[in-house]
């Protein structure tokens, strides 16, 4: 039998994809509007892009939704941000539930208001049964602080005897990150034109292909979706080796 020249992985849907939600100011802006528009917008997008992953049979969807840098922000758009969290899952978890969404969230949870850490553990409690979809909320998250998060996890086992200091491999730094059951990203999808990873998931994007799209995050849509997934698929994915046989 002739074998297939294409690999097969190029034909999968893949299995985590992971979303740096960017470009909603400058589409209020364009627009004349309020930066907070284009937050309310994003949301609208968010909810689109969350149906269309689960119709799509994606398993894992990442979502960059507030940075530990974001902190910098006017106070007035961080309190949007937040309002608009809560908003979102007060609003949305019932239907998420509903459609066997289970809920993740990454980040540092301690600098967050007491009610909203607690809104991030009831959507997770509510949905953990759920397998459908998982949608992973990255809140409050930097990625060099969830590794240092992790390298104080260990810190603390070898001080306890655990483990010893020689037993540290790239396999143990990952075990300690926030989510270490999540499969690594497959795809990680930034909007608005800009081209950089900006401290998200920098340790599980290690073989993850990128692909950058001009759209601003609230004109993202199933559409947008399916087009960055159609750029993944023309991409060979070798993880350093040798491209994959198939047919043989
Ligand atoms: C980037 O746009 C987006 C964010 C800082 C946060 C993303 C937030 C949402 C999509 C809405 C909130 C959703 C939840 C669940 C909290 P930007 O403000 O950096 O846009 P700009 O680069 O054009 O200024």
């Amino acid at each position: 039998m002739p074998q297939n020249p294409i690999p097969l992985s190029a034909f999968a849907m893949p299995r985590h994809v992971a979303i740096i939600m960017d470009g909603n100011g400058r589409w209020a802006s364009a627009r004349g509007l309020p930066r907070g528009e284009g937050h309310r917008r994003g949301v609208e997008a968010l909810r689109k892009t969350v149906r269309a992953a689960g119709e799509m049979g994606i398993s894992y969807l990442t979502i960059f939704s507030f940075s530990a840098e974001n902190w910098s922000r006017p106070s007035s758009e961080i309190r949007d941000l937040m309002g608009l969290l809560r908003r979102f899952i007060r609003n949305d978890l019932a239907e998420l539930h509903q459609s066997r969404v289970k809920v993740r969230v990454i980040g540092e949870r301690d600098d967050l208001a007491p009610d909203i850490r607690q809104l991030l553990e009831e959507a997770e409690e509510l949905t953990k049964g759920n397998d459908r979809l998982t949608l992973v909320v990255a809140f409050n998250y930097g990625a060099r602080q969830e590794i240092a998060r992790a390298a104080a996890r260990i810190a603390v086992k070898i001080n306890a005897g655990e483990i010893e200091p020689s037993a540290m491999t790239a396999d143990l730094i990952g075990q300690n990150l926030d989510a270490p059951d999540l499969p690594d990203p497959d795809l990680i999808i930034r909007t608005s034109g800009e081209q950089r990873l900006s401290n998200f998931l920098l340790w599980q994007a290690a073989y993850s292909e990128l692909v950058f799209v001009p759209t601003y995050w609230p004109d993202f849509d199933r559409a947008a979706l399916e087009g960055a997934i159609a750029e993944y698929h023309r991409r060979e994915r070798r993880f350093g080796g040798l491209i994959a046989q198939t047919g043989s």
